[in-house]
């Protein structure tokens, strides 16, 4: 059977961004205009993957509001005459036909795609994380569909990090099949840099195989009392064959504050209305910060 569903975890509580997260979901802030979860949605969208199934919580709704019909605001910009932001308004409310599953209590992403269960069905599915943007991210989806097409099992997305960062991250071993395709033979939450078998890091796009629910309903709460997708996954290794893909472009993560700034500004940068400002700007704000005594 093919993909035709994606369920968005997008209930988390965003506590690196408290106090800003307090009422306003982070999957909602702005890459400029343009809020986060629209970009995974579109990506979804180009793969051709149309079911979006979000996993929501308490503070979510601007989620829900985002992709809705807004009549009283596409009245007052035909009113106002404003063609260009009025189209593109309406095509946000006609990307998707969302489902979105409530996750009463925050006990972690395995819990989250748990939850989306009941509107997932017996199928395979994409799991995309609310707050990770891909350059490419089209062609990613596409060549983990083709990967799932030709073995029918799950698949997860890899990418390269540096050595001394495998610590922030679940990290594969893997063995390379084809170029930049690999089957998985062990996940490993968080190595240091000395014990770490690679440094593929598992990145936030994923295709599952059904049975990953059932490995979830055995998955007792790991660090923090959440229930971990990765210790679902390393139980769903000891069953079934997980196949793996080597992202190329670049990954933006925009959960922490840091990353979340450097994606906005790098988004800005290369935008043709806004970026060179930007870059004078950055230039002038550099050079009058670095004392001359400073330098080296
Ligand atoms: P994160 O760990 O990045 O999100 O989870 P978080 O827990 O909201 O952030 P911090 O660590 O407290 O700052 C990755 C994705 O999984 C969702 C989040 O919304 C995010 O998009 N998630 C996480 C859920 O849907 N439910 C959960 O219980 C936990």
């Amino acid at each position: 059977m093919e993909v035709r569903k994606a369920v968005l975890p997008v209930a988390g509580w965003g506590t690196r961004f408290l106090p800003a997260t307090k009422a306003m979901p982070k999957e909602m802030f702005p890459i400029i205009d343009k809020p986060v979860i629209q970009f995974i949605v579109e990506e979804l969208l180009e793969a051709g993957i149309e079911n979006v199934i979000f996993v929501t919580g308490r503070h979510k709704r601007p989620i829900e509001h985002h992709f809705d019909i807004n009549t009283d605001l596409e009245r007052h910009l035909e009113e106002a005459g404003k063609e260009k932001i009025l189209k593109n308004i309406r095509e946000i409310s006609h990307m998707v036909n969302p489902i979105y599953v409530r996750q009463k209590q925050q006990l972690g992403l395995g819990h989250a795609v748990l939850t989306s269960e009941p509107a997932v069905g017996f199928e395979p599915f994409i799991v995309s994380l609310g707050d990770i943007i891909l350059e490419k991210g089209e062609k990613v989806l596409r060549d983990m569909m083709d990967i799932y097409n030709r073995f029918g099992k799950s698949v997860i997305a890899l990418f390269e990090v540096p050595q001394e960062d495998v610590s922030k991250y679940g990290i594969a071993k893997v063995k390379e099949i084809e170029d930049g395709v690999y089957i998985v033979e062990d996940l490993i939450e968080k190595p240091s840099p000395e014990e770490s078998p690679t440094n593929l890091a598992i990145v936030g796009r994923y295709i599952f195989t059904p049975k990953i629910f059932e490995k979830l309903r055995e998955t007792k709460p790991g660090k923090g009392g959440e229930i971990q997708l990765t210790d679902a996954m390393k139980l769903l290794l000891e069953e079934e064959v997980i196949y793996a893909y080597r992202i190329d472009g670049k990954v933006y993560d925009t959960g922490n504050p840091v990353d979340y700034l450097k994606t906005v500004i790098e988004f800005a940068l290369s935008r043709e209305d806004i970026g060179e400002e930007l870059f004078s700007f950055l230039q002038e704000l550099i050079s009058k910060q670095i004392q001359p005594i400073d330098r080296p």
